[in-house]
Formats: structure tokens, C-alpha cells, sequence
């Protein structure tokens, strides 16, 4: 498992959030130094396999804990984690990472402690459809087999209503045992994708600000992670942004591609900037995909979640896309269950077929009675669809109003909204806060937006998600005057937002 010494990591998390500051990391470079010579001499007389690696990883990890008792420590035998951490000691082939805090854990509890509005993680706190719970409700009360294993690649009822329903969407006849799998999420889906395609050393284009797991995703599967950034025309004063005027740079673009280039990652609407793609953006980035033989991973867990009269394109109807599309779906966020955890991808069945080994080898089957459920609601909105009944008319109504409640509530406080196109998510523009509030907590080097959210759940009592957290470590800075709120949430949250706000507002006059 463990072909050479550098290919052990050390992460460290601190407990409480606290940083690992400048001490920490000479002290834990000192305690490295001190092993490192015993650890290479192992590495150099071949020594270094097996339980020689095991036992001085367990000498390494007694040490450092004993230097460093308010650090958890995790050992990973993964060379990918590296880029993940935001510190990284050397010594002599060992690579000892360390990561400040998780920003969002850390975020997360720090807004339960303060019992502030949770306004950040991207989830409905409001009832599924009533069609949906007796869905659910029938699923594990009838049919006493749907308590058991079913087809690994899909509930047949849920592969075959998927590939009905998207099939006439796509314009695409989609055989149901092919062209369909079903995941645990579009997580799920995401990672399997990932593990199937990607190969050591091959290079993955990821558009920033993007959904954070993408770079994980390809650093776990051994590739490399090539970001390129949607940027933000100006606006006139006074007006308010739109993520309509987030785009991409052509030429950027194409010159990311290289003949290592294996996929592009696309999130249409995007999290967490609420950008719906373009009819036009998405054939430049697709003549690239086809120009240049990538397969485009094409994340659409929103697309039911669009404003003002836009319109979702799934990038696999252009032509000549579906054959390298791989389109992921979520049943949480199209049905608002996310606790279900029901997603699918389409695609072709030369791509298709590595994702099934990848999912056989891994998850296998996922839960059959939540799987049933998906396909009673799939079953009835193609009955409903298109129609002032269909749930996929009514979810983005009332969510728009609910989007433009949030805007007009931040702005009153002085934030500035960037108004999205669709999704769950806005992001609100905090710069003008910098020379307002000098003294914010947490250290330095910590990006803005993260100090700015601990004070405002602190102070204000509002949670939100900083937007640094889509972004690659190196390109941070652009982004770190941003956060992102959720409001995909019930008007009683939206009330207890507004009292916040209220009260900030109050706190301002002089
Ligand atoms: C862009 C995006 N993709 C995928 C997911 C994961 O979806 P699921 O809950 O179905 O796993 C999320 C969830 O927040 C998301 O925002």
C-alpha cells in the first residue's frame, strides 16, 4: 500500500478550531527532523514496507501527540491529500500537513453554540411535497420486498422512469439498463464518476468558484486539478450584481486544455454562485470538450431551481455531447429529500460501463424503499409536467419569492447581494465591511470572509458559508470577500433572519 516513505501523511486538525500557528509549525518541524533521518534510513535499506511503515507511523503519531496534545491526529496513506492541507512541513521526502481547522465543520458548530440563524448549509428546512412523503410512506408499508437488496445499478422502476422522463429532455432514446445508474446522492454519483475516469496524472478542469468536493474528488482518484475562474464584469453603482455577469474567459479556457486533460467539471446552476449557463457558454465549452477528446461531468442537481424565466440547458442535448456526457441528478434537491440520498447519472454505455465497476466494487445497492419512492414522484411529475401542478414549477416560484425576501433583507444591512439565476444560494459581497470593522476575529492570514463570518454568527447571529471554501487554496483571495447564504428555507427562518437583521440595522445608527 505504502510504495515509499513520502507517500505517509500526517494530517493534524486542531480541536476547537483554534490555529496552528507559526510555534506549532517550527515545533512540529523540530519533532519531524528528529525522526525524519531513522524514517529515510528505513526508506533507503528497503526496509520500509509493511509493518516497519506501520510501527513508525504509530512511533511518529505517539511523538506528535505527545508534542501537540490539542491536536487530533490523522495518518493517511494518500499522496492526493497533500494539496488539501494548508500547511505542509517537509522533511527529507516526509510531508507532515497540517490543517488550520475545517472551515466549514468549524463553522458549523460555532453557529449551533451561538444558536445563530443557520443560513448556510444548502438544505430545505421546510416539508417535502405531500405526494413525496406518501411515496415514501407506501414504500415501507407495501410491498415487504422493497426491504431488501434489489438490482445493483438501479431499482428497475427508478432506472426505467429516469430514462423515460430524461430521455425525452436529452433527445435521447435511454435504454434503462445501460445508460442509467443509481447512486447514493449525486455525491455518489460525483465520486464514482471520478474514480472511473480519472487515472493517475490525468488533469481535470474545475470552473471556481465550484461545488468543493470536485477537488477532492480528483486528488483522491490521483489526478490534478486544473481550475479556471468565472469573473465578475463590473457594475454600474448602485446596481446590483447578477451571476448572469460572472463568465468565462474564452481564451482562459481553451488554454487550460492539454493533452493530459481527461474531464471537465460543469455545475449548471452552480453552487454556490447560482449561475445558470448559457446556451452560448455551454457550446464554447463544448466545442473544447470535443476539440480536445474530454468527457464533461455536467453536475445539474439544480435544474429544476431557475428564476426569472431562465431556462437550464443540459449541456448533453448539444450536439455531438452525448456521446462524452455524464449528466448527475439528485432526488434531494429535486424533491427536496436531501436525507434521502437518492441520485443518478446518465451517459453512454462505453463510459457508463467503468462507472458500474467502479459502483459494484464500492456501494453496490443502494436502499431499495427510498429508491421506490423517487420513482412514484418521477412517475407523477411526468403526469404533471409542464403544468401549474407540477412540483417543478411550484419549487422555483417559491423559491424566487423567498430569494428576494433574502436580498432585500441583506441589503438593508448594507450587504450586497449577487442575485442568482438559479439554485439554492446567493452570494453577498462583504468588501465594503473591511474598513468598517477593523478588529475581526481569527488570525492574519485567515481569509476574509471566514473572519467576517465568525463575528457576524458571533455578533449578528446570522450563519452563512464563506465563499473562499469553493476555491483552490492559491486562488482564495478574489473570493474571500464573498459568503454564500442559503435560502432554501421556511418563511419562519426567513422571519428569524429578518429580527437579526433588524437588530443590526438598529446597531448601526449613530
Ligand atoms: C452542486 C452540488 N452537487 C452535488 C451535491 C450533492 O447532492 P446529494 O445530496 O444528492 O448527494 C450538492 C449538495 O449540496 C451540490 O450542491
Amino acid at each position: 500500500m505504502f510504495r515509499n516513505a513520502a507517500a505517509v501523511y500526517l494530517r493534524l486538525v486542531r480541536h476547537k478550531g483554534r490555529k496552528a500557528g507559526a510555534s506549532l509549525t517550527r515545533h512540529l518541524h523540530q519533532t519531524v527532523s528528529v525522526l525524519a533521518p531513522v524514517l529515510s534510513h528505513l526508506h533507503g535499506s528497503g526496509l520500509l514496507g509493511s509493518g516497519i511503515v506501520l510501527a513508525s507511523k504509530l512511533y511518529m503519531s505517539i511523538l506528535l501527540q505527545e508534542a501537540f496534545p490539542d491536536c487530533s491526529l490523522v495518518v493517511s496513506p494518500s499522496l492526493a491529500l497533500a494539496s488539501l492541507a494548508e500547511v505542509q512541513v517537509g522533511v527529507e521526502g516526509w510531508l507532515v500537513l497540517i490543517l488550520h481547522s475545517l472551515p466549514r465543520v468549524e463553522l458549523v458548530q460555532l453557529a449551533s453554540e451561538s444558536d445563530a440563524v443557520n443560513l448556510g448549509q444548502g438544505f430545505p428546512d421546510f416539508p417535502p411535497p405531500d405526494f413525496a412523503v406518501e411515496a415514501f410512506q407506501q414504500a415501507i408499508s407495501g410491498n415487504f420486498m422493497l426491504n431488501q437488496y434489489t438490482r445493483a445499478f438501479g431499482y428497475p422502476p427508478l432506472t426505467k422512469i429516469l430514462a423515460s422522463f430524461f430521455g425525452k429532455q436529452l433527445g435521447q432514446e435511454l435504454d434503462p439498463l445501460t445508460n442509467v445508474l443509481v447512486t447514493v446522492g449525486a455525491y455518489g454519483a460525483l465520486f464514482t464518476a471520478f474514480q472511473a475516469l480519472v487515472d493517475e496524472g490525468d488533469e481535470v478542469i474545475i470552473i471556481e468558484p465550484s461545488f468543493d468536493c470536485y477537488k477532492p474528488m480528483t486528488l483522491m482518484a490521483g489526478g490534478h486539478p486544473v481550475f479556471v475562474a468565472l469573473k465578475p464584469s463590473p457594475t454600474q453603482d448602485g446596481e446590483l450584481d447578477s451571476s448572469s455577469n460572472w463568465q468565462l474567459d474564452p481564451t482562459e479556457l481553451a488554454s487550460k486544455f492539454t493533452s493530459r486533460t481527461k474531464a471537465l467539471v460543469l455545475n449548471t446552476p452552480n453552487n454556490p454562485l447560482g449561475k445558470v449557463f448559457s446556451r452560448a457558454e455551454l457550446e464554447l465549452v463544448a466545442s473544447l470538450c470535443q476539440q480536445h477528446n474530454v468527457v464533461c461531468i455536467s453536475d445539474e442537481v439544480y435544474q429544476w431551481i431557475v428564476y426569472d424565466g431562465h431556462q437550464h440547458i443540459s449541456i448533453a442535448s448539444l450536439p455531438g455531447m452525448w456521446e462524452r456526457t455524464l449528466t448527475i441528478g439528485s432526488a434531494g434537491k429535486t424533491f427536496s429529500v436531501t436525507g434521502w440520498k437518492v441520485g443518478w447519472v446518465l451517459g453512454p454505455d462505453n463510459i457508463m460501463k467503468h462507472l458500474r465497476t467502479v459502483h459494484q466494487n464500492s456501494v453496490y445497492h443502494c436502499p431499495t424503499q427510498a429508491q421506490a419512492a423517487v420513482a412514484q414522484c418521477f412517475e407523477r411529475e411526468q403526469l404533471h409536467f409542464g403544468q401549474p401542478s407540477s412540483y417543478f414549477v411550484q419549487l422555483p416560484q417559491a423559491l424566487q419569492r423567498h430569494r428576494d425576501h433574502m436580498i432585500r433583507s441583506l441589503q438593508s444591512v448594507g450587504l450586497k447581494p449577487v442575485i442568482p439565476q438559479g439554485s439554492y444560494f446567493l452570494i453577498t459581497d462583504i468588501s465594503g465591511f473591511k474598513s468598517k470593522i477593523p478588529d475581526l476575529p481569527g488570525a492574519a492570514d485567515e481569509p476574509y470572509d471566514r473572519r467576517f463570518l465568525k463575528w457576524m454568527i458571533k455578533n449578528k447571529g446570522l450563519a452563512a458559508i464563506p465563499v473562499s471554501i469553493f476555491c483552490n487554496v492559491q486562488h482564495q483571495m478574489p473570493f474571500d470577500h464573498y459568503v454564500r447564504f442559503c435560502f432554501a428555507k421556511d418563511e419562519s427562518t426567513l422571519r428569524a433572519m429578518d429580527e437579526k437583521l433588524q437588530q443590526w440595522k438598529s446597531d448601526l445608527r449613530p
